[in-house]
This record gives structure tokens, C-alpha cells and sequence, in this order.
């Protein structure tokens, strides 16, 4: 072949090669120490258009091909747990679109590093009364090499008060000095010194003890002058005795299902 055909090809082959449009809003989202690169085609890319992936070890500054997303379509997305398993490493990827006769340039991702990056998401919780106090039973979700710090949210149900609790990991930790029979609500997160990028569980509810047995509504003959005596406790009992009211037990009303402030059960008084 003549060297200016071989010339002429080649400069075909580059004209020809860098003309797809290349890919957009490469990015890598993570999970958990599960990382996933997701990536939109560019504008006007042919619908037969294949997407390949490379990673980048910075240390190392050599791009690798990724076997498993060689031919991704658009939407596919690229698993990069495997790839990027060093926590301590910092990496990069990179996607670029394909024909059989075309290629685009490179996009290039963000850099990444596992430690800092992945999302730490909320712990299993489980929460159950103890009297006066809650035990609090927490799984991580992921193994972390040096123990995190969970930050713990109390929340009475009945009003609101509420205060904030950083502990140490631990299985289970005991939540002391609560008011006995009376709902909390808990939400817990992680807290690494590493990572900030966490998510809050869902509240989880328990109540301290079982709610007081019985929760009476005492009237004087006013339904004006109603007062509640909670617990009916028989020093209690013996209060609103001597201020006149008296509260008749005519049946226990303790439900455990039912929240003490949604049953104003009313009872008989007399004076
Ligand atoms: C590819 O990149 C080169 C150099 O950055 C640029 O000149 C060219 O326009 C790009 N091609 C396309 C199709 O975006
Ligand atoms: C990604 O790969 C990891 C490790 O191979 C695997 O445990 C995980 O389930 C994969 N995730 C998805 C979404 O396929
Ligand atoms: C507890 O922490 C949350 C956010 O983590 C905050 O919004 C709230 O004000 C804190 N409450 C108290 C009582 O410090």
C-alpha cells in the first residue's frame, strides 16, 4: 500500500473514530461500601451505542478496563464493590461511548475514596423497656475497622422532650434514668470520625414499663372541674381523697396496645 493511502486511512480512522458525543453526569454513588457508577449517553447518541468502563487506582495511574461493564447500554449501571475494595485507595472512573465504528472521548468521574465516601446507613435497631430505662440492641451495617460512635436521639412521646446521646458502639446499650411507663421514641445514626455522610433510622418506639394500670378521668360534678388522676396510684388516691374527689376502680383499663393518652376512659367520681 502506497503511504499516502496507509496516511489517508489513518486519518479516516481519527476523523471517524471521536465523533460520538461523549458520556455525561458520570458518577459514582455508594452504599455501605457498595459502590455503583451510573452515567447518562450524550446528547444525541445513537441507540445502538455500547459504554465501556475503566478505573483508576491514583497511586498506580494506569487506566484498567472493567471485564464486567466492557458493554453496558444506557442505563445499565457498573458495580464497582470489586474494583474499588480498598477502602484506603483512592480511585477514579472513567465511560466512554462506542460503535462499531466510532468512539467518544472519555468522561471522567470524581475522585473517590471508599472511606470517606460511601454512605454509612443506619443500624438495625431494636429497642424494649427495662422499668425505668430502655435497652437499646444495634447492629452496623457494614464492618468498620475502627469502632464508630452512634448518636442516639430520645424523643416522650407524650410532649416532645427530648435529648441527645453519643455512645460508644456497643451491642447493646441501656438508656437510664426515663420515666417509667411512658413511651419514647429513639432514632440512631452512625458517627465515624472518617465519615459524616450518614443515615438516621427510622424511629423506633417502646414504652419504659407497661403504662400505669389505670388512667381515670375524676370529675367533681362539674364536668368543668375534670381532673385526671393518672396512675391512681393509692397515695394519689388518697390525695385527691382529701381534697375531695374520689376516683371508683371499676375496672382495670390497662390495654397495652392502646397509648394511656388515647384513652380517656371515663369513670364514675364521687365526693
Ligand atoms: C474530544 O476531545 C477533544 C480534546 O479534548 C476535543 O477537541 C473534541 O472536540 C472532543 N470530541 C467530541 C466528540 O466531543
Ligand atoms: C456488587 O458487587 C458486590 C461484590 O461482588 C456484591 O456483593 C453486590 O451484591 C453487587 N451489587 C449489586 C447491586 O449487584
Ligand atoms: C439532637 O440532635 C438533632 C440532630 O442531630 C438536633 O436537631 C436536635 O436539636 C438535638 N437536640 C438536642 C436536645 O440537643
Amino acid at each position: 500500500m502506497k503511504l499516502w493511502m496507509m496516511l489517508l486511512i489513518l486519518l479516516l480512522h481519527l476523523v471517524v473514530c471521536v465523533s460520538l458525543p461523549a458520556p455525561s453526569k458520570v458518577s459514582i454513588s455508594s452504599l455501605n461500601m457498595e459502590h455503583t457508577l451510573s452515567f447518562l449517553p450524550g446528547p444525541g447518541t445513537p441507540p445502538d451505542a455500547r459504554f465501556t468502563v475503566q478505573v483508576l487506582r491514583l497511586r498506580k495511574s494506569q487506566w484498567r478496563l472493567l471485564a464486567a461493564c466492557a458493554q453496558l447500554t444506557a442505563g445499565q449501571k457498573c458495580n464497582l464493590t470489586r474494583a474499588f475494595k480498598d477502602r484506603y485507595e483512592q480511585y477514579q472512573a472513567r465511560v466512554q461511548a462506542f460503535t462499531l465504528s466510532q468512539t467518544s472521548n472519555w468522561t471522567v468521574s470524581e475522585k473517590f475514596l471508599p472511606l470517606t465516601d460511601t454512605v454509612l446507613g443506619p443500624p438495625d435497631v431494636s429497642l424494649s423497656g427495662c422499668g425505668d430505662c430502655l435497652l437499646l440492641r444495634l447492629r452496623v451495617p457494614i464492618a468498620m475497622e475502627i469502632s464508630p460512635t452512634y448518636r442516639v436521639h430520645v424523643q416522650r412521646t407524650r410532649d416532645g422532650v427530648q435529648f441527645n446521646l453519643s455512645l460508644p458502639y456497643k451491642e447493646e446499650t441501656v438508656i437510664t434514668y426515663l420515666q417509667p411507663g411512658v413511651e419514647y421514641c429513639v432514632t440512631v445514626s452512625i458517627w465515624s470520625i472518617f465519615n459524616q455522610n450518614t443515615v438516621s433510622s427510622a424511629p423506633h418506639c417502646a414504652f419504659t414499663s407497661r403504662p400505669p394500670l389505670q388512667e381515670l378521668i375524676c370529675c367533681d360534678a362539674r364536668p368543668a372541674g375534670c381532673s385526671l388522676c393518672s396512675g391512681a396510684a393509692a397515695h394519689s388516691a388518697a390525695l385527691l381523697r382529701s381534697a375531695g374527689i374520689y376516683c371508683t376502680e371499676k375496672m382495670p383499663i390497662y390495654n397495652s396496645v392502646i397509648h394511656p393518652s388515647a384513652m380517656p376512659v371515663w369513670q364514675g367520681c364521687a365526693h
